[in-house]
């Protein structure tokens, strides 16, 4: 496996903001990466360095291993990208719009397969002012994949999109990469990343602080499982502190609170039922990649 897009040292400064302070960037071929972070970031700077809408101030970006600044004109066939609502005219048609992409193109899609596979044959002679946000963002997903990018930017392609049309855009983002496309995808929804990521990067102000499979980063950062239960009534309650894995008790609000990793559930409902407490309720939580990200963007942010 090759890799897609290698960043080394990308800085990019607007005046006196600097926007990217020193990225590495690896992005292995077949994967999906996401790029992580608060607003102002840096993440929309990077893709856009990236694919050779801005220019770098210092640094290297290769796609498939050409050289952004020397083959500017290589690195534009290989790479496809998710326009800015704001960059297609109000009354440009559907299909006008993906006949003008496949036009440009140096191998493009079939149109009318590809209206279809993004739900929007039935709006082919609609206005791109008439239609939805969950149709507008559709449309320039699919505007992305017309040229068949080796590597396709996604940058909040599913703001404004309503749960259900999430999930198809998900299904559609994985099909895109079971194609062999690599995606990199920026996300401010967790469970986005954490369902379809392989790997993420988190940066902030500029820099990576945490990169890893979205597993990496709950083990690391995610404080754990919780498994909470009701004070018994009756009987005793064991003691839970030593078992394997467990590593904070505490009694909140009339319930216990049991903080561990690992097989701990296992010895905690051994150890219930031993103590005569077999039908205690456990309400257990894992931590998700949203836990892991607050945790990581809270610790920079606390000098
Ligand atoms: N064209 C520009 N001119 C001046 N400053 C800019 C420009 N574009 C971005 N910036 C600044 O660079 C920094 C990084 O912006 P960028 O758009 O890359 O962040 P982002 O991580 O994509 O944020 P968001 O999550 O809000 O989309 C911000 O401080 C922003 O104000
Ligand atoms: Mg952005």
């Amino acid at each position: 496996m090759g890799t897609a897009l290698r960043i080394d040292q990308l800085r990019k400064a607007y005046g006196a903001t600097t926007a990217v302070d020193g990225l590495d960037l690896h992005v292995d071929e077949g994967q999906i990466v996401g790029i992580l972070g608060p607003n102002g970031s840096g993440k929309t700077t990077t893709v856009e360095c990236a694919y050779g809408l801005r220019k770098a101030d210092s640094g290297t970006i290769r796609v498939f291993g050409v050289d952004s600044r020397a083959e500017p004109d290589r690195v534009a066939r290989l790479v496809g990208t998710q326009l800015q609502d704001s960059a297609l005219p109000d009354r440009i048609k559907v299909w006008e719009a993906v006949h003008l992409f496949a036009a440009l193109a140096h191998r493009p899609v079939d149109e009318a397969e590809a209206l279809h596979r993004w739900g929007l044959t039935g709006k082919r002679n609609a206005s791109f002012a008439s239609l939805s946000g969950g149709q507008r963002q559709r449309l320039l997903v699919a505007l992305a994949l017309v040229g068949k990018p080796r590597l396709v930017f996604l940058d909040e392609m599913t703001t404004g999109l309503d749960p259900q049309a999430r999930r198809e855009v998900w299904d559609l983002v994985a099909e895109v990469r079971g194609g062999g496309t690599t995606v990199v995808l920026v996300t401010h929804f967790m469970d986005e990343a954490q369902r379809l990521c392989d790997r993420v990067v988190v940066l902030s102000r500029g820099r990576k602080i945490a990169e890893g499979t979205p597993a990496d980063l709950i083990d690391r950062c995610g404080g754990g499982t919780v498994a909470r239960f009701p004070v018994p009534a009756q009987g005793r309650l064991p003691g839970l502190e030593g078992l394997p894995g467990v590593r904070t008790v505490a009694r909140v609000d009339g319930r216990v609170e049991v903080r561990g990793q690992g097989p701990f559930l296992v010895a905690l409902g051994h150890a219930l039922t031993l103590a005569g407490q077999p039908g205690v309720r456990l309400d257990v939580t894992s931590p998700s990649l949203e836990d892991a990200y607050v945790r990581l963007i809270g610790e920079q942010e606390t000098p």
